[in-house]
């Protein structure tokens, strides 16, 4: 094999061999291919793209780069969720001990935050004590005591990607369809589960922004998963602000925490208990997704959720407290209330940008080896649609110092737009898509 053909071929558009992918991604796992050609090769691919044949091979080439977790000594169907990335995002805390308190079997491996999206296990880790690196035995034997883990992925499983992700980052080439399909799923299908249900966004703060690129990928996902032997559902939905009004790791901590208490609900809650209908559905756990979020529900008002997120975070060295007093989370020195300065209607937001101002407070590392502070973000009081007056609340910030509070003051500002006129509420649900093919959504009443 020789690289240089490989990389000619996908300039000239052509397809692939099964064969030339397997050799550059075992090449990309074991860092024998230099970084160049393979930042030349993912241009290439970005620009001119994948066959479906060429993205399967792709994917499975990534998931058999590395380890497949074995969790077949667990009884039952094991299921995972997976974002593509957003703002405020935190679904999985949400959703995994409502789903476990309903009975299904969450074997959950989830990421550091990327870019101007959040990460599940930085979130986590604001929890004192809370453990994320377990060994593949001890993520096993939780998930059997106790029905769910949320854990780290090993360095073993699907290598390739760490190569590649790292450089899609640094190359202009993370916008993808073929290397996200591929990214993520390797990942979801080298982690042993059995049913897979994604949560495509879509949005000023989504990896795709249009609605119509952003079902394309889910599609793609979903061939990808059923293609694989893993039943796979997604869920296209709306980024076009932040999902819930916590942004921030402890503070998406505690907005979980006040979601599962019954305290606040929205968006936020809304999805989480859509893509755990879902979850059970794959579990056998519901006859139908519809069914699936009532149960969630039920789960939620019973205080279920909350006992089992009690039980996770012991399980994992955490302090269970937090999820009676959220005040044991960190918590920044310098609070700010800002208003909003105009009256009109919220109109727009950039959410990637409300994410960076939260990266750039020190939520978020802008280097691989920054240290995060878990304590900073902020707390978004307005959604798009809303009207507003000048002193209504825009948001709180949570900061190290008054600089910060400043800069993050400007960025968030800037991030919003006002319309004089009446606005439409943004849309939340787009697409449902399941190997039956797209289904349109349109948002409840
Ligand atoms: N998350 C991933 O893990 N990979 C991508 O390519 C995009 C989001
Ligand atoms: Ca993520």
């Amino acid at each position: 094999m020789d690289m240089l053909e490989i990389i000619t071929r996908k300039k000239l558009g052509m397809e692939l061999t099964g064969e030339e992918i397997r050799y550059f991604v075992e090449g990309a796992a074991k860092r024998s291919i230099p970084d160049y050609q393979l930042a030349a090769l993912l241009m290439a691919i970005r620009l001119n793209g994948m066959t479906d044949r060429e993205t399967v091979s792709l994917t499975l080439a990534m998931r058999d780069s590395g380890d497949v977790a074995d969790l077949s000594s667990i009884p039952g169907l094991k299921v995972d969720k997976h974002s593509t990335g957003g703002v405020g995002d935190t679904t999985t805390l949400v959703l995994a001990p409502l789903a476990a308190a309903c009975g299904a079997t969450v074997a959950k491996m989830s990421g550091r935050g990327l870019g101007h999206t959040g990460g599940t296990l930085d979130k986590m880790e604001s929890i004192p004590g809370m453990r994320i690196d377990l060994s593949e035995e001890d993520f096993i034997r939780q998930v059997k005591e106790i029905g769910v883990a949320v854990v780290g992925q090993t360095a073993s499983l699907a290598p390739a990607d760490k190569t590649l992700y790292a450089l899609r980052d640094v190359t202009a080439t993370v916008d993808s369809l073929p290397l996200i399909v591929s990214s993520i799923m390797s990942k979801k299908l080298a982690s042993g589960v059995d049913g897979i249900v994604l949560d495509v966004k879509t949005g000023s703060g989504a990896i795709l922004p249009t609605a119509e690129q952003s079902i394309e990928l889910a599609e793609a996902m979903v061939r990808v998963g059923t293609l694989a032997g893993k039943p796979t559902a997604a869920i296209v939905s709306g980024m076009s602000q932040p999902l819930g009004t916590h942004v921030g790791n402890a503070l998406e901590v505690k907005e979980a925490i006040d979601l599962l208490s019954g305290r606040t609900e929205g968006d936020l809650l809304d999805v989480s208990l859509t893509l755990g209908g879902y979850l059970l559905l794959l579990a056998g756990k519901a006859e139908t997704a519809e069914e699936g979020k009532e149960k969630m529900r039920q789960a939620l008002i019973s205080g279920k959720g909350l006992q089992k997120l009690k039980e996770m975070i012991r399980a994992q060295g955490g302090d269970p407290a937090v999820c009676d007093d959220v005040s044991l989370l960190p918590q920044a020195p310098v609070i700010r209330e800002i208003t909003c300065g105009r009256s009109g209607y919220v109109s727009a937001m950039n959410t990637s940008e409300l994410g960076w101002a939260a990266q750039g407070m020190g939520a978020g590392r802008k280097e691989l080896d920054d240290v995060i502070d878990p304590s900073v973000g902020f707390v978004l009081k307005v959604r798009i649609g809303d009207r507003t007056e000048k002193d209504t609340p825009l948001c709180t910030l949570y900061a190290r110092t008054a600089e910060d509070a400043e800069r993050a003051e400007e960025r968030i500002r800037a991030a919003v737009e006002w319309s004089s006129k009446p606005c439409g509420r943004a849309k939340l649900y787009y697409a449902l898509v399941t190997a039956d093919g797209v289904r349109r959504l349109e948002d409840p009443e």
